[in-house]
């Protein structure tokens, strides 16, 4: 068979892992086109001439080595055939698309033309419909708590308080989990938080803890006016962080490769059985594959 490999979207830590993993239950006997950022590589043709051993040397690397992109061209007519086009020529079999809800939808075109694809969720918002988890938000949650950790060091020795922003989009995952890692004092997560609330509870805490946590989701509130409001109500020394990409980056957990691996796993079964248009999930913790449509 030929079987093309992209990644679009955010990456996320383990996406690496992962196509160890397919790449080597599969290069032997098949084909591999790494297309080189994402659906750019597919509209351009751009293929990756990586061998075996310099996927297997990367493998526990961050970040994602076929590189990604957000590709605006491949939600017009003329990016998908151009897509299409290259697809027919290179006679490719199946794509495995690794990526977001932002790359599921790109997927879900080209099977409408036919194509067969293979998905694997990846993306540290952990938030692609059904899949009880994406790679990358293990390690996005464990970096941002050791992050958090390490400034409150800081923070205690002033008695100040902190707002440390997370991301995830418009999904509170990141942020609740880590607010649960670091035993916040108040999660903003989602619109039904407020700042008065948030000030609420840090009234109640603010004789007893020293140095109080704050955990902002990304995309909710401005965190500079967050931290103005509670220094005007409480008089806190406050202090902010925008965690940023430092979530995203760095090599992956050891949670995050058992996952990533299982993930592959059973994507290749999947392409060897040729039960194609699926998407590879995880459901009540099994790994399971769901037909795309
Ligand atoms: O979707 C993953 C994510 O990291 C979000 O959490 C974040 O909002 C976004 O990507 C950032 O996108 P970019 O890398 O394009 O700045």
């Amino acid at each position: 068979m030929n079987i093309g490999i992209l990644a679009s979207g955010g990456d996320g830590a383990g996406m690496n892992y992962c196509l160890y993993n397919i790449y080597k239950k599969l290069y032997k006997h098949n084909k591999i086109f790494l297309f080189n950022r994402g659906y750019f590589g597919l509209i351009n043709n751009d293929v990756l001439d990586f061998n075996f051993n310099y996927i297997k040397k990367h493998k526990n690397d961050g970040g994602i080595m076929i590189k990604t992109s957000r590709c605006p061209e491949f939600e017009t007519l003329e990016g998908q055939e151009k897509a299409l086009e290259n697809l027919a020529k290179n006679k490719i079999d199946v794509l495995i698309v690794m990526g977001g809800n932002g790359s599921l939808k790109g997927a879900k075109e080209l099977v409408k033309e036919n194509i067969n694809i293979m998905f694997i969720p990846c993306t540290i918002d952990n938030d692609v419909l059904n899949s009880e988890y994406c790679i990358g938000f293990d390690t996005a949650c464990y970096n941002c708590a050791s992050f958090i950790n390490q400034v409150n060091d800081t923070m205690k020795s002033f008695n100040r308080t902190c707002i440390y922003e997370a991301m995830g989009r418009k999904c509170p995952a990141i942020a609740i989990t880590v607010g649960n890692m670091v035993d916040a004092d108040y999660m903003y997560v989602s619109n039904n938080c407020s700042v008065e609330s948030c000030i609420e509870a840090l009234r109640k805490i603010k004789e007893k803890k020293d140095a109080p946590i704050v955990i902002l989701r990304e995309n909710l509130i401005d965190i500079k006016y967050l931290k103005k409001e509670i220094e005007n109500k409480l008089n806190l020394d406050v202090r902010t962080c925008i965690v940023g990409y430092l979530q995203r980056g760095g090599k992956p957990t050891k949670l995050e490769k058992n996952y990533a691996k299982k993930f592959a796993e059973k994507c290749v079964k999947e392409i060897k059985n040729k039960k194609f248009n699926q998407s590879i999930i995880v459901k009540n913790g099994f790994f399971v594959s769901e037909k795309l449509n």
